[in-house]
């Protein structure tokens, strides 16, 4: 078989793919017919929790939702019925804490039970739900936090004292932080609440409001290159197509074990580590150590996961460990493998045919989107190297904008934006906040992604590069301009350029380019200190990896910071004579 392409899903397939036909399913597809599946007769209830917990409760309280492993790959399951309580017990706990609909509960937390019991209760009580990513520092948690104007936070006490207390005084919004950690200490800590202790008090029955497709449910803060994070907002009716998507990209069903692996703190971790995989049903694997190369096939085995959702950098450094490894393992349950979040090599695609049977199937979306948007169906042959091809109910065009105005090109192989026609159900509804940088996203019906790609005859979406100057490590989006920010608080820094710098394994890593101010050396010890500097700020996940002092930075004449030339000097590309860009002596 030839390298560009990889057969459609195996003779050996154990059940045939939920879209057997992707033209067919194509043409007949329609959101209404969702809809209908989802919802009693009569009744236009879409409250998100609902729909991926308690719909499959009252069907079978027994079946397993959650399956949790702990260090020793001891596991606990925790049945559909159990979490219906558990949440039900959230919902009521967030009422008689007076916390109303609409108000911000985040999260800052691993892959416990907590997480879920968090989410889907706040969803229960219409709250919007936040989550935030564990590795940041104190500077990057404390502005999502205020521009959320978070009411709840649910976190553990380490990670509390580490991140948040010091800047309580700074979150006058936050009124109750509680704590997941069973045994915490809680005497010690005045201004946080026991989570377990609460929960327990707590009615195990809730009456969900009923709740509006367009009542609002999620909150993701996603990196812009310039200004404070954006609060992408989805609306519960995104339950339409996080559900959608799990079971035709997914494949997802009742009888799966399902394993995320990305992190909570992201979209991914919220749409299909909680949300679109419960919904159709099927019971998540959680694994809440880090990665570990033996541990993750040891998982995929023991917990004879089914379907398996991961992402470029973790299938590098499993290539790196060698194909001979992943062969020690019995990796038969696995009938499906797919990757999201960076460009898929087309090399990965295929050692994942080699060393685990099944090919990688490369997915495409984004925070906005919050659903995938672009895929390799299993019944599909697969294009190495290719993000695959629209989700049925949703339209993808490679556009050009002129001025305020975008055209779809109709010729294939012609690079330009990727653009989604407006709207589908998960599509954000919102910047939190911000009408004009929401309304900039938007032209002649189409919603821009900032990502260039291209489409070929068959009508495959193959990924270019980013239009912007945002920077993707391990598969989380960095905006330079925090990074910035950080760097330039330190009195010796003069100006400071922040840009991704290709890596064979985390696709890029963070790097600064610093200019000094008269008086300070660019010597070892300054770099260290301005490395731990942004550590300390940002966190290890944020942080530069690398710096290098400049004697100045490439600017515009406006003075703007030119990352696009720094970036190709990265890649080594000519940067052209900077002299006559260089502004500052
Ligand atoms: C950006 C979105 C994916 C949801 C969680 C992250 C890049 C995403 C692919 C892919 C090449 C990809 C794009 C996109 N991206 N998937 N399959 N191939 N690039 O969401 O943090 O909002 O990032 O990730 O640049 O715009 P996000």
């Amino acid at each position: 078989m030839p390298r560009s392409q990889i057969a459609k899903h195996p003779a050996d397939f154990p059940v045939p793919p939920k879209m057997p036909d992707y033209e067919r399913a194509r043409a007949d597809f329609t959101w209404e017919a969702v809809r209908r599946e989802l919802t009693d007769e009569g009744c236009a209830d879409l409250n998100m929790a609902r729909i991926a917990v308690d719909r499959h409760a009252d069907a079978n309280a027994e079946r397993p939702a959650l399956r949790v492993t702990d260090r020793h790959f001891r596991v606990e399951d925790l049945s559909y019925g159990e979490l219906r309580a558990r949440t039900n017990g959230f919902a009521d706990l967030l009422c008689r804490l007076g916390v109303q609909p609409g108000e911000v509960v985040a999260t800052l937390l691993g892959r416990i039970p907590a997480l879920y019991t968090a989410a889907l209760g706040t969803l229960k009580n219409q709250g919007l739900y936040c989550p935030l990513f564990t590795a940041f520092g104190p500077e990057p948690l404390r502005q999502r936090l205020q521009l959320a104007g978070a009411r709840v936070l649910v976190t553990t006490l380490p990670l509390y004292r580490r991140k948040i207390a010091s800047l309580r005084k700074d979150l006058p919004h936050l009124k109750h932080v509680l704590l997941a950690d069973a045994d915490a200490g809680h005497d010690a800590l005045p201004d946080c609440l026991p989570l377990e202790g609460l929960l327990a008090e707590s009615d195990r029955e809730f009456a969900i409001p009923p709740t509006a497709e367009e009542t609002p449910a999620l909150l993701h803060f996603t990196s812009g290159t310039t200004g404070q994070p954006k609060g992408a907002v989805q609306s519960h009716g995104a339950i339409l197509a996080q559900y959608a998507s799990s079971r035709l990209v997914l494949d997802l069903g009742t009888e799966d074990r399902f394993w995320c692996t990305a992190d909570p703190g992201w979209v991914t971790g919220t749409v299909y580590g909680i949300l679109g995989p419960l919904s159709t049903g099927s019971t998540l694997i959680l694994d809440p150590e880090p990665f570990e190369v033996r541990r993750w096939y040891r998982i995929l085995e023991a917990e004879r996961v089914s379907v398996w959702y991961t992402a470029p950098t973790a299938i590098r450094m499993l290539m790196r460990a060698g194909s001979a490894l992943a062969r020690e393992y019995d990796l038969s349950a696995l009938r499906l493998a797919a990757s999201v979040g960076e460009p898929l090599n087309p090399e990965a695609v295929v050692w994942g045919e080699e060393a685990l049977g099944r090919p990688f199937h490369d997915t495409w979306w984004q925070t906005e989107t919050g659903a995938v948007m672009i895929a390799n169906y299993p019944s599909q042959d697969i294009r190495p190297g290719s993000m695959g091809r629209p989700l049925p109910g949703v339209e993808a065009a490679i556009v050009h904008r002129r001025g305020a105005h975008a055209a779809a090109v109709p010729e294939p192989d012609t690079e330009g934006e990727l653009a989604l026609r407006s709207p589908w159900p998960s599509m954000f509804r919102a910047y939190l906040g911000e009408t004009r940088r929401y309304a900039a996203c938007f032209a002649d019906g189409w919603y821009l992604t900032g990502d260039l790609a291209r489409r070929d005859a068959d009508g495959y979406f193959w990924f270019v590069g980013r239009g912007d100057d945002l920077i993707k490590t391990s598969g989380h989006l960095i905006g330079p301009f925090e990074v910035e920010n950080v760097l330039m608080e330190h009195r010796g820094v003069a100006e400071a350029g922040v840009v991704g710098k290709p890596d064979p394994i985390a696709g890029q890593v963070v790097k600064a380019f610093v200019a000094l101010r008269k008086g300070f050396d660019g010597d070892e010890g300054l770099r260290r200190e301005l490395l731990g500097h942004a550590r300390r700020r940002l966190g290890a996940a944020v942080a530069p990896k690398e710096l290098e002092f400049r004697q100045s930075l490439p600017k515009t004449r406006s003075g703007k910071i030119m990352r696009r030339l720094l970036r190709a000097e990265e890649k080594g590309e000519p940067m052209g004579d900077l002299s006559s860009l260089d502004d500052s002596g």
